[in-house]
């Protein structure tokens, strides 16, 4: 048998395609609701939102949708807002010349030296994304957007397709979203339907615009549906682990530590496991995880800004009812229920408690922060 130093070598944190299917924990759920999702608003715009590391990538690698292509679009070039569109266009050209749609690529070849080309055209497109064109600027822009348009019909003509915009990192996404905004004519009225992948944050606005009256962002109207993509259960998160590693190279107590902390994030358990293993010596122990995960909660407390003042009344909570901990701790440190109050809010804030009702809970991370400090 390989030793661990081998396995965890091997350890690698990386979207999965097909090729490492016996590393895929199935989201099988997940799978077939991409492909409904392209059933019901086929030729729409549909984000997929989840925190980093949860599994997006991966997903969008693992989907199928019966009777259709899919081209998924890293979107790599950062360098202005630009970049983006150019990107997209680029990657068409490039799909376009794999099937041999020549006039496309050669369609796409002509709005690409569009963008680069011309100084003046090129402002105007970069102006989608402020919304501050001139008239002249409109008018270029509005060209190159019905050129694009057309650009995409053609393609939507040839084949049925689904494409994916994939790795946009966070902050470009209010540039991805106004330029989506900008271009979503492209996509509406064909069958092209398209997916953004987006930061878990848009999860949240997307649903609160719902029930808002006021409208603070257009998210609604770029997109027709938010998928959030969930992390996994405990127990996927040990298939994924034991997928990659052998269970006897590491203490059961050491294993669910690292699915604690992993709390359904595939990333964070591997990288927890990685790091374990390579201090450890022979076998993962529960001391080893407990190092590492230490430095890793102690790093994430300081970027709460919680004061030690703070983090002394947060020692004292435990489970239970609101109203008993605010009477408990206002004793102990003779400070007003109000006050108290106040601290609870702060620490549901920071993702340490969960107040629901009548009742607070630390929350997993809660749990490990108050094991530190
Ligand atoms: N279904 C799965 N089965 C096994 N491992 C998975 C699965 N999904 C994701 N992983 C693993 O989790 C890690 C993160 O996955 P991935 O890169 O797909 O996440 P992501 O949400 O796209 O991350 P980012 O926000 O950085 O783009 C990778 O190491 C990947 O191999
Ligand atoms: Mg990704």
């Amino acid at each position: 048998m390989k030793e661990l130093k081998e396995y965890v070598k091997a350890l690698e944190d990386r979207p999965l395609t097909f090729e490492d299917e016996d590393l895929f924990v199935d989201r099988e759920i997940e799978l077939k609701k991409m492909a409904e999702l392209d059933y019901y608003f086929e030729g729409k715009i549909i984000g997929v939102c989840g925190q980093r590391g949860i599994g997006k990538t991966t997903l969008f690698n693992f989907s199928r949708f019966p009777g259709k292509n899919k081209l998924i679009i890293k979107i790599i070039d950062r360098e202005n807002k630009l970049s983006i569109i150019s990107n997209i266009i680029g990657e068409i050209i490039t799909y376009s010349k794999t099937k041999g749609y020549n006039e496309i690529e050669k369609m796409g070849k002509k709005l690409f030296t569009k963008i680069h080309v011309s100084k003046k055209e090129a402002v105007g497109i970069s102006y989608i994304i402020e919304y501050k064109q001139t008239k002249e600027e409109k008018i270029s822009l509005f060209n190159f957007l019905k050129s694009f348009k057309k650009f995409m019909d053609l393609l939507s003509k040839k084949e049925r397709l689904v494409i994916v915009l994939d790795e946009i990192d966070k902050q470009k996404v209010d540039e991805i979203l106004l330029l989506v905004d900008a271009i979503k004519d492209a996509f509406v009225s064909n069958s092209i339907t398209l997916f953004v992948a987006l930061p878990y944050e848009f999860y949240e606005n997307f649903i609160s615009s719902k029930t808002s009256s006021t409208e603070t962002h257009n998210l609604e109207n770029v997109f027709s549906y938010m998928f959030l993509l969930e992390p996994f259960s405990d127990d996927d998160v040990k298939r994924i682990i034991s997928r990659r590693f052998p269970l006897s190279l590491i203490e059961e107590e050491a294993l669910n530590k690292i699915v604690e902390f992993a709390d359904g994030n595939p990333r964070k358990a591997i990288t927890t496991l990685k790091e374990a293993g390579i201090i450890a010596e022979g076998k993962i122990r529960l001391s080893d995880v407990k190092g590492v995960i230490s430095r890793y909660i102690r790093t994430w407390i300081k970027s709460t800004k919680l004061t030690q003042n703070e983090l002394n009344v947060f020692r004292l909570i435990e489970d239970g009812r609101v109203a008993d901990i605010t009477q408990g701790v206002s004793k102990k440190l003779r400070k007003s229920r109000s006050v108290v109050y106040k601290y609870l809010k702060k620490f549901e804030e920071a993702g340490l408690l969960n107040l629901e009702g009548k009742n607070a809970e630390l929350s997993r991370m809660g749990r490990l922060v108050k094991e530190v400090i």
